[in-house]
C-alpha cells in the first residue's frame, strides 16, 4: 500500500470513527432519572434505573466494544507492515507481548484468595474484586513462573458479578484457577498475607499456601485479616516493603498486586528486583506526594480528614493498575 493511500485510509477511518463516536455519545447521553417509584428511596432507584439502562445498552456496548478493538488490531497490523515493507526495525510499542507463557515453570506455591468479606464492601469495590481477580489470573498466566490459585468463599455478590456481567471469560475453566463456595481456609503449611503484622515474610517456599485477603476496603477494615488469621491459628507474615522501599508506617497493596509480586518473586528469588520491576520507585514517589497534597489541600479549604479517609481519595485519584490500596503514616519530608 502505498503511502498516500494509507493516509487517506487513515483519514477515512479517523471521520468515520469520529462520526460514530458523535452516535455513541448522543446515545449514552444520561437519560434523566424517572420519577422515583413509591416506597423507593432516591438512591436506590438511581441504582435500579441505571442497571436497567445497563441491561438495555450492554450489547451494544459489547458490539462497538468488539469493533473498537477489530480496528486497532488492523491499524496495528498495517502499521507494523508499513515499517516491514519499509525495511525497518519494528518498533517495540507495536510489538506485543503474547498473552500466555508458553515456557512458565510451576512455582510450587498455592495462593488462596479468601472472599469472605463481601458484607464489608460496597458494589463498587465488589466490582473492582472481581477485576483484580481477573487481572490476578491474566498474570497467573503471563510470569515466568505460575501458582495454584483457589478463590474461596466465591458466593453472593461476588459470584453473581461473575455469573452475571464477566460469564464470557468462561472463569470456571481457568488453568491454573480454582472458585469454590467453601470458606474454609487452610491451616497447614498456610501463612496469611496482611501488612498488619510485625512479621516478614523474607522468602516463598515451594509447598506452602498464601493466603492473600480477597478485599477492597480502601483501609476502612484494619486488622481483619490479621485478626482473622489469628483466631484460625494461622501465622501472619507482611512483605518486605519496608527494606526496599522508600515509605514508612504500613503499605497496603491491592490483592492483585500482592500475588503478581509473589509470581515475580520466583523469576530470581529476589524480592528487591519484583518490587522494582512491579512498584516503580516513581509511581511510589507520586502516591507519596498525592497523599501530602491531599492532606494539606483539605487542611486548607476546612474540610481536615482523616489519614484513612484521605488514602481512600488517593485510590481514587490515581491509575487503576496502581498496587497502592493505601498508604499511611507517610513521613513528612
Ligand atoms: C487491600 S488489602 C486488604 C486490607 C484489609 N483491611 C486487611 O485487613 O488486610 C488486600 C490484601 O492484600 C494483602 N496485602 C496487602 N498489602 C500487603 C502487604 N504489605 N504485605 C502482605 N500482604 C499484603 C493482604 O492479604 C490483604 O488482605
Amino acid at each position: 500500500m502505498s503511502s498516500d493511500t494509507s493516509d487517506k485510509n487513515a483519514s477515512d477511518n479517523e471521520s468515520s470513527q469520529s462520526l460514530q463516536g458523535q452516535e455513541i455519545a448522543k446515545k449514552y447521553t444520561p437519560h434523566p432519572l424517572p420519577p422515583v417509584p413509591e416506597g423507593m428511596s432516591k438512591s436506590q432507584w438511581k441504582k435500579v434505573w441505571r442497571r436497567k439502562r445497563w441491561e438495555e445498552t450492554k450489547e451494544e456496548f459489547s458490539q462497538k466494544r468488539r469493533e473498537k478493538k477489530v480496528r486497532a488490531k488492523l491499524s496495528r497490523r498495517a502499521k507494523i507492515q508499513e515499517y516491514k515493507d519499509r525495511g525497518e526495525e519494528i518498533p517495540e510499542e507495536l510489538c506485543r507481548k503474547p498473552r500466555k507463557n508458553t515456557t512458565q515453570l510451576d512455582s510450587g506455591i498455592k495462593i488462596v484468595i479468601d472472599c469472605a468479606f463481601d458484607d464489608l464492601m460496597n458494589e463498587k469495590e465488589v466490582i473492582s474484586l472481581s477485576n483484580q481477580i481477573t487481572r490476578a489470573y491474566s498474570f497467573n498466566k503471563r510470569e515466568n513462573h505460575h501458582a495454584h490459585v483457589t478463590v474461596t468463599s466465591f458466593d453472593k455478590r461476588l459470584k453473581e458479578r461473575f455469573e452475571r456481567d464477566l460469564k464470557d471469560s468462561r472463569f470456571y475453566d481457568w488453568k491454573n484457577f480454582e472458585f469454590t463456595g467453601d470458606s474454609q481456609l487452610p491451616v497447614e503449611n498456610t501463612v496469611y498475607l496482611t501488612a498488619d503484622t510485625d512479621e516478614t515474610l523474607e522468602s516463598l517456599e515451594p509447598g506452602t499456601t498464601y493466603i492473600v485477603g480477597g478485599i477492597v476496603d480502601k483501609n476502612r477494615h484494619k486488622l481483619l485479616c490479621y485478626n482473622k488469621a489469628r483466631e484460625l491459628g494461622i501465622p501472619t507474615r507482611k512483605l518486605p516493603l519496608a527494606q526496599y522501599i522508600n515509605l514508612t508506617g504500613r503499605e497496603v497493596l491491592t490483592s492483585t498486586h500482592v500475588i503478581q509480586l509473589m509470581l515475580r518473586y520466583f523469576d530470581n528469588r529476589d524480592w528487591k528486583e519484583a518490587f522494582e520491576a512491579i512498584l516503580p520507585p516513581r509511581k511510589l514517589e507520586e502516591v507519596a506526594k498525592s497523599l501530602e497534597v491531599g492532606v494539606e489541600d483539605s487542611a486548607a479549604d476546612g474540610t481536615s480528614k482523616s489519614t484513612s479517609e484521605n488514602a481512600c481519595d488517593l485510590e481514587d485519584s490515581i491509575d487503576a493498575t496502581s498496587a497502592i490500596e493505601a498508604v499511611v503514616d507517610v513521613p513528612k519530608k
